[in-house]
């Protein structure tokens, strides 16, 4: 029997955007446990460009590589003791992370119970947009924090992919939300749910934040000390969780230097939470925003987007309608 085939965009070697190219290969077929997804939007984060550069989750991917870890599409087909979904199903996730999933492709397979129900009020774009950006925000304000009503949380980088979910998720909790964003960013910041807003491009946000019980760093040291800077703001035994690049000796020396907690953090994937944070999607209570989707062929075109560090909300790429 010849074997199916599909559309993936691979990576051959580490570089720039120009190695993503779509390519015709072997359709995956699920085993026993896992549910084979047509995949209908992926979308784009930060680690996939990281990850294409040879950084990021890099050594843990072996040639040729298909980028991605954010999938919205359809149950195709399911493996032997799959009873929680069935083929028509629509579901999106972020399966298998840090390992490959293979998401910019036409087909994913993935155990069943990384997936979840796709929100039924938001479209495959929108829902593609959620899962990596979201579970980072659930787990850092939700699962790591402890976040807890009338408590003070500073987001930095609010308006990116998992800025605007942790803005969201910590206003939920009913937390006083402190978000770092440029000017042009913050009237949206304040619809979402921020109480207060900072113009990094003009302020120090140390400078006018004080008392915090939580920062979701999201900038990182690497970008003028974002991390280290985090610390000045929090009350004594605040918690800093440093999203993008963990906690080097130095940063940690500061935090206890500081009197203050601070935590390294990494995405899992997590379909009970993402079951969950459908139901606040389906509710009204949190929004999904898409700067713009591209076509699977303009992958590296969303790569150097994302890559440039300012998009509103997430970038997606669309794969089938
Ligand atoms: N550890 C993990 O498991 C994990 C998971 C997810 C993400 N991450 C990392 O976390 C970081 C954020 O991810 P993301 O997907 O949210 O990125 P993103 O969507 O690309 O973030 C873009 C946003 O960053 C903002 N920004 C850039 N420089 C800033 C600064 N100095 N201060 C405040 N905001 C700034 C921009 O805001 P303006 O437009 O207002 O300039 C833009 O809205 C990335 O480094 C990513 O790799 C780590």
């Amino acid at each position: 029997m010849s074997e199916r085939t599909m559309r993936a965009v691979t990576v051959r070697e580490f570089g720039g955007p120009e190695v993503l190219t779509v390519e015709e290969v072997v359709r995956p077929e699920p085993l026993p446990t896992e549910v084979l997804v047509r995949v209908h939007a992926a979308g784009v984060n930060p680690v996939d460009w990281k990850t294409r550069e040879g950084q990021g989750m890099a050594g843990l991917q072996t040639f040729p590589l298909t980028l991605g870890w954010d999938v919205s599409g359809v149950v195709e087909e399911v493996g032997f003791g799959v009873t929680t979904l069935a083929p028509g199903d629509e579901v999106y996730g972020m399966p298998w992370f840090p390992r490959a999933a293979n998401a910019y492709a036409e087909y994913v397979t993935a155990p069943a119970r990384q997936w979840a129900r796709k929100p039924a009020t938001i479209d495959h774009t929108h829902a593609a947009a959620v899962p990596l950006a979201a579970l980072t925000a659930w787990q850092t304000v939700v699962d790591t924090a402890r976040v807890q009503a009338g408590q003070r949380v500073l987001v930095t980088a609010a308006a990116g992919g998992v800025g605007h979910f942790a803005v969201q998720f910590a206003r939920h909790l009913g937390a006083h939300v402190i978000a770092v964003a440029s000017d042009a960013r913050h009237r949206w910041l304040k619809e979402l749910g921020a109480d207060e807003t900072i113009d990094y491009t003009t302020t120090r946000f140390e400078d006018v934040a004080h008392d915090v019980d939580v920062v979701i760093d999201l900038v990182g040291d690497a970008h003028d000390r974002t991390s280290t800077r985090s610390l000045k703001v929090l009350r004594p035994g605040g918690l800093l969780v440093a999203v993008p690049a963990g906690v080097s000796p130095e940063l940690a020396q500061a935090a206890e230097a500081a009197g203050v907690r601070v935590t390294p953090y990494l995405v899992e994937p997590d379909g009970a939470a993402l079951a969950t944070i459908a139901g606040l999607i389906d509710a009204g209570e949190v929004d999904v925003e898409v700067e713009e989707p591209f076509p699977l062929e303009r992958a590296g075109t969303a790569h150097t987007r994302v890559e440039a560090g300012r998009t509103r909300g997430k970038i997606v790429l669309t794969i089938a309608d």
